[in-house]
């Protein structure tokens, strides 16, 4: 027998369906209940609201479980790359090696971006934030990309938008930077893999030929595994409400962008580094800054700790970390602000208010260290994470149309005035 639930209310019961996941979540199906009992339910920041349901990403924030498709975020850090798990995400398996040898063709074919794309980033001023320029940037590509304006046309119309936007994100991505920066930009090398072009599209300047070192390409390969989807968190619900109105992929996704910049999502890793350094320059003192983060009228937060859904440990930040550990051992990079957040870190899971609330180190708290560590200048760290989620913003809007979801509109409390007579300015 089907299992339900049942509210009561005014004298009256009404019963409402069970849901239950593969991996036996539990969730209340209230998506009549206004039409049978003029009841709606409210839930700020959508705390405890399934907006959908998804077989791209499972995670427990109690046991500190992350898995794409089925398979641990811990195996595919360790064994894959960023477009095989890229391709997972989107597609659902694994490819095989003919599949993947394809999709990686594909996605070398479209790393070009049109000409064009350069005048509107000379149109921008240097000094633009990156962040600002990738979202403007990615939304422009409906420019060029008439035919991606409509997400109905045929399944082959919609993965070419898949590949153009997983193509051209390195450029667009590296492009910002050097616009930051003032320089030329450079053009893809297509003789290089994924990590390694973007690389040197970042770094190569006329007169210093870089050559990507495997090192570095391979932590970001890991960096970008390890943020390439996390199901419905702010960016991704924004990218499947956007695309919900039949908005284009690019339009969608260049939302997203917008959603992952601030602060409390992906600009948390950008505000961890500089945290880090404003605690550095003040001498160090990391109790400080400590009995800042705990007093309700200050309103500094300890950036890179706490989860919405993490209540244990983060479990990319357990990886994050190691990661950092091995990078900088093997650049032989001596980073002092590595030794702050270790500090920094000890204090606070030994500190009542912390563990009372159950706030640990999330991915952003180590991975700007590791990103510093390879070279990436601290306004870029976004637009990696950026470049990291990208699979998932497309997976879960493919998803979202596949599933032929309706519009998200949630409904809201009124609590404004009620009807009042309008008063002629002269008399206000
Ligand atoms: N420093 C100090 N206190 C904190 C922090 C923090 N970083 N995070 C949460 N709290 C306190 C908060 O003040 C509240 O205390 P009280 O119950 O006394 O009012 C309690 O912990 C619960 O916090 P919340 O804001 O209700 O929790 P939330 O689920 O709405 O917010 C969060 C989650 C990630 C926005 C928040 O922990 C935060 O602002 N962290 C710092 C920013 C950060 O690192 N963001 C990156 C998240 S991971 C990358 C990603 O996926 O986006």
């Amino acid at each position: 027998m089907s299992e339900k639930a049942e509210l009561h209310f005014n004298g009256n019961v009404y019963e409402l369906p069970i849901v239950t996941g593969t991996e036996n979540e539990k969730a209340i199906d209230i998506s009549k209940l206004r039409a049978q009992s003029g009841l709606i339910t409210l839930d700020y920041g959508f705390k405890n609201t399934g907006s959908t349901s998804s077989a791209i990403t499972f995670l427990d924030g109690e046991k500190g479980i992350l898995r794409y498709r089925g398979y641990s975020i811990e195996e595919l850090a360790e064994n894959s790359n960023f477009l095989e798990t890229s391709y997972l995400i989107i597609y659902g398996e694994l490819p095989t090696k003919q599949e993947f040898d394809q999709f990686v063709k594909d996605i070398t074919m479209h790393t070009m971006v049109h000409e064009e794309v350069k005048n509107i980033l000379d149109g921008f001023p240097s000094k633009a934030h990156p962040m600002g320029v990738l979202s403007s940037l990615i939304g422009a590509l409906t420019a060029f990309y008439p035919n991606a304006l409509d997400p109905n046309r045929s399944a082959d119309e919609v993965n070419i938008s898949i590949i153009r936007i997983l193509a051209k994100m390195p450029t667009i991505a590296a492009w910002t930077f050097k616009n930051e920066i003032g320089h030329p930009v450079n053009y893809p090398d297509n003789s290089l893999d994924y990590c390694s072009n973007f690389l040197k599209m970042m770094f190569s300047v006329p007169s210093d030929k870089y050559e990507p070192d495997p090192v570095i390409s391979n932590a970001l390969n890991k960096l970008l595994i390890l943020h390439a989807d996390h199901e419905q968190n702010c960016s991704t619900s924004t990218v499947r409400v956007v695309g919900s109105s039949h908005a284009s992929l690019y339009s969608s996704v260049s939302a997203g962008i917008s959603a992952l910049w601030g602060p409390l999502h992906g600009g948390a890793n950008q505000a961890v580094i500089e945290m880090l350094e404003a605690i550095k320059n003040d001498g160090g003192d990391t109790k400080k800054w400590m009995a800042k983060a705990k007093d309700k009228d200050d309103p500094f937060r300890l950036m890179g700790f706490g989860h919405r859904v993490y209540k244990n440990f983060d479990p990319r930040a357990k990886i994050i970390k190691k990661a950092a550990d091995d990078v900088l051992a093997k650049l032989g990079v001596n980073d002092p602000i590595l030794e702050i957040a270790k500090g920094l870190e000890e204090v606070a899971l030994n500190d009542e208010y912390f563990i009372e609330r159950k706030l640990y180190p999330n991915v952003d708290f180590y991975s700007g260290i590791i990103y510093r560590a390879l070279g990436i200048p601290t306004q870029m760290f976004t637009v990696m994470f950026a470049m990291g989620r990208l699979p998932g913003w497309i997976a879960q809007w493919k998803e979202m149309r596949e599933n032929n979801e309706p519009i998200g509109r949630p409904r809201q409390v009124y609590v404004g005035e009620n009807h009042r007579a309008f008063v002629d300015i002269k008399n206000r």
